[in-house]
């Protein structure tokens, strides 16, 4: 098998290429041969045309993306995205005569992504993109964004490679060239083993940070070669200063793990262009993604569990305030026994730790909001609320590129206000049944008693993933719950579907809608005062 696989790291130039290795697959048509890195890639125009003539090569450095000159798209022009936010917003986008539904769409996803950054950025100041054509072939475009995003912290670079049938005007997120999540997921440990190569002091990458969802695999496409090229923003998995990561993996080992589109992209990305146009508009305007579910949208709902059979008995373990420096020894716990649990997360620790919510997420967690600032939401009018709510949903969104459909608020303190902004943000309030005061009591045994005591069959139990001897209870907590036989499962999972607005206890079926247990609600009232003092 041919194993070849870099990876290059560069803040501004494609320069360093790490490593080169192994055998190169004979007959490999679009695989050229390279001693190192160091050869150049085979130019577009200029480049030798043999007896039988085949296209001209693509262009573009080995280690990146193909690139088109839109000078040889016929027609195309340059948009300016319209923006009247507060930060100062730069951003242009190709319009392609008779591609008008990519431009549509790239409005609007560059609209929200605008939005999403200064949601996510209490410190926004600017935000800046432009585009370069990565293929135009055979009815396909794909169109790859460079976005410099400037907040208090500084400017950080990153990359976003859409894909467009212009037959169809089906449009693709990168991680769609991929076949599946199980293809996904094999692709992962070849881009973890390229960043692992890069040991020559250049790669700080570190393959741990890198997981198979579609915010990490979100510019993806080919070099000149057919090999496969996934680029990384600045700070995803590297530090921030050293610029992107891009990893390349072999043509030979990429191809198995293509979907259709994979091979249609890989075909259409690697030929030169000399001039393309396209004759008509979409045969059929889908205005959206085709077929089934894209690979990288990890679901906090396993199929193959069922809570509502009685022979299955499930319980939501709940960790509110993080993620938390520990939290990644919690993750490692819960896959050691395959058990999911959800983080309520603060806006804060999310900005702190970025890479244990994307690894949360990926391992198949539920990710909920817990707010920005943990305020007493029953006092703080629906702008605030709205407000409060508003920054992580954005900043999860940001990170994993899902949108949080549950939400916990801080002591439990809730009002109609609370219930009208959760229901217009499509969140639903979750509580809690059990209370294991890890806030208060930092005793790791006391904490394991009283969730282990606690737990039955619908119960949500609450913790902290912030402290230390939580962390240390939960090992014990799910070895024990895992041998009385219990199956530990989001809450999405516990509940099954539920409606914004509305606040859930527990996952315990039947129980009618006005009992919602009034000594939980005295609890929580209660409890929710001490820890208004206690908890910063
Ligand atoms: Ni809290």
């Amino acid at each position: 098998m041919n194993k070849q696989s870099r990876l290059a790291m560069a803040p501004d130039h494609p320069l360093i290429t790490v490593v080169v290795a192994l055998a190169v697959l004979a007959g490999m048509v679009l695989s050229a041969t390279r001693s190192s890195g160091e050869a150049e890639p085979p130019q577009a125009h200029g480049a030798p045309v043999s007896e039988s003539a085949p296209p001209p090569p693509a262009s573009g450095d080995p280690d990146g993306l193909t690139e088109v000159d839109a000078a040889d798209v016929a027609g195309v022009r340059e948009a300016e995205l319209p923006y009247d936010g507060d930060v100062s917003v730069a951003v242009t986008y190709p319009v392609v005569p008779n591609a008008e539904p990519l431009a549509d769409f790239l409005e609007r996803e560059l609209t929200d992504e605008v939005h999403a950054f200064e949601a996510a950025n209490p410190g926004a100041v600017s935000f800046e993109a432009e585009w370069n054509l990565t293929a135009a072939h055979d009815g396909l475009l794909g169109v790859r964004m460079t976005r410099v995003e400037t907040d208090s912290e500084g400017s950080r670079e990153g990359y976003t490679t859409y894909w467009y049938d212009t037959a169809t005007a089906a449009h693709h997120p990168s991680a769609a060239l991929v076949g599946g999540q199980e293809q996904l997921e094999e692709l992962n440990g070849l881009v973890r083993d390229a960043v692992g190569n890069g040991d020559g002091g250049e790669g700080s990458a570190d393959p741990g940070l890198i997981h198979p969802i579609g915010s990490l695999y979100d510019s993806v496409g080919f070099n000149p070669d057919g090999d496969l090229v996934v680029e990384f923003d600045a700070g995803q998995v590297a530090p921030a200063e050293e610029g992107r990561t891009r990893a390349v993996v072999d043509a030979g080992e990429a191809e198995g793990l293509l979907s259709e589109l994979g091979l249609r992209v890989r075909d259409a990305a690697t030929v030169g262009v000399e001039d393309f146009s396209i004759a008509a508009p979409p045969q059929a305007d889908k205005d959206g993604q085709d077929g089934g579910p894209v690979p990288g949208q990890v679901s906090a709902v396993d199929e193959d569990v069922d809570c509502s059979d009685p022979d299955t008995r499930c319980v939501a373990l709940t960790y509110d305030d993080g993620p938390g420096e520990r939290t990644p020894e919690l993750l490692d716990a819960l896959a050691e026994y395959d058990a999911r649990a959800t983080f309520f997360v603060t806006g804060h620790p999310v900005m702190e730790h970025p890479h244990t919510v994307r690894r949360a997420y990926a391992e198949g967690h539920e990710i909920a909001n817990h707010t920005l600032n943990h305020p007493d939401l029953a006092g703080l009018g629906t702008g605030g609320v709205r407000a409060d709510l508003d920054v992580v949903q954005a900043l999860v969104y940001r990170e994993t590129g899902h949108t949080m459909d549950l939400m916990r608020p801080p002591y439990g303190s809730t009002d109609e206000g609370v219930a009208s902004v959760t229901a217009d943000l499509g969140l639903a309030q979750v509580l809690w049944s059990v209370d294991t005061l890890d806030w208060k009591d930092r005793d790791a045994s006391l904490v394991h008693d009283r969730a282990v005591k606690g737990a039955s069959d619908g119960a949500i139990i609450l913790m902290h993933d912030i402290h230390g001897t939580t962390v240390d209870a939960s090992r014990t907590i799910i070895r024990e719950l895992d041998e009385r036989g219990y199956t530990m499962v989001t809450v999405s999972q516990l509940l099954g579907t539920t409606t914004p607005g509305e606040t859930y206890v527990d996952g315990v079926p039947e129980t009618p809608e006005e009992s919602a247990d009034p000594s939980e609600e005295a609890g929580e009232r209660g409890e929710g005062d001490e820890e208004a003092s206690e908890e910063v």
